[in-house]
């Protein structure tokens, strides 16, 4: 049956479906892409075309971070780094997203913070937690005598993810070079790691966040010169959504405060 649609029911029916992002500006119909040639298998060719398929992509997947590491490495500050992610087409995130989204801060903050990833809000503006937990991280920082100024705020990863889905790990990888090498420019005393997915990353431990928080831990990359103090919290979005634990993130805030004095750094 053949309805008459207004453009309003239309638009309706693509925000029912999920369609909340416009990515290309012409529509494409992936029906038409060329089918796959059938081709009979047998069970020892399907065994070698995966086998030479994975290590295709993983020699691939190599190259890709090699040449992430060497651009980051070359990067002598911040700005420079900024510049070098700006041109940089490697990681897929690229692709989908509306505006690179590097950090915002001071690059010599004593205080650096690392959250999971942009969302919509930041995509649009290019900054970093600018959307509600952005807020919400304001007044956390303002509660323990910090603001942008003193902080530098960033992501595991420079893109937004369609959707807000988590970052594949391909994803993370492809951008933790720079991360690092962010770490390094900034060269900070404290590491505040926001999140589960962002501390994977960061320091390799997969526990939820009520395992990881309240504790300090060593972030270490081969060009730091010594170990950074490194804790872990409920990122604010997720605070936003279960204000049950915003509890145990003013007593990290306290812990973070505390170092922070301890170091000479108020
Ligand atoms: N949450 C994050 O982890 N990062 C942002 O930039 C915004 C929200």
């Amino acid at each position: 049956m053949k309805e008459n649609l207004s453009m309003a029911d239309v638009l309706r029916w693509y925000l029912d479906s999920g369609v909340e992002e416009t990515i290309c500006d012409v529509p494409q119909n992936r029906l038409n892409e060329p089918a796959l040639k059938e081709e009979t298998l047998d069970q020892n060719s399907i065994a070698s075309t995966v086998s030479d398929a994975t290590q295709q992509f993983s020699a691939e997947a190599e190259i890709l971070l090699h040449n992430a590491c060497e651009i980051a490495a070359g990067a002598s500050s911040v700005e420079e780094l900024k510049n070098a992610l700006l041109n940089y087409g490697g990681c897929p995130l690229k692709k989908t997203a509306t505006n690179l989204v590097f950090g915002d801060g001071s690059p010599k903050a004593k205080i650096v913070l690392i959250g999971e990833g942009p969302g919509a809000e930041e995509d649009r503006s290019g900054l970093p937690f600018v959307g509600p937990s952005g807020q919400l991280l304001d007044k956390m920082l303002a509660s323990i005598g910090l603001d942008r100024e003193k902080v530098f705020l960033s992501n595991i990863v420079f893109w937004r993810p369609p959707g807000n889905r988590t970052p594949t790990s391909q994803e993370t990888n492809l951008c933790m070079p720079f991360v690092e090498r962010l770490m390094e420019l900034i060269d900070p005393e404290i590491l505040v790691i926001l999140g589960g997915s962002a501390a994977k990353s960061m320091l390799a431990e997969t526990a939820g966040v009520s395992r990881l928080r309240g504790k300090w831990y060593n972030y270490s990359t081969p060009n730091l010169s010594r170990p950074v103090q490194a804790t872990v919290m409920f990122s604010p979005g997720y605070l936003l959504n279960s204000p049950v634990h915003k509890r145990e993130a003013w007593q990290d805030l306290l812990m973070i405060r505390n170092k922070f004095e301890s170091l000479g750094l108020n």
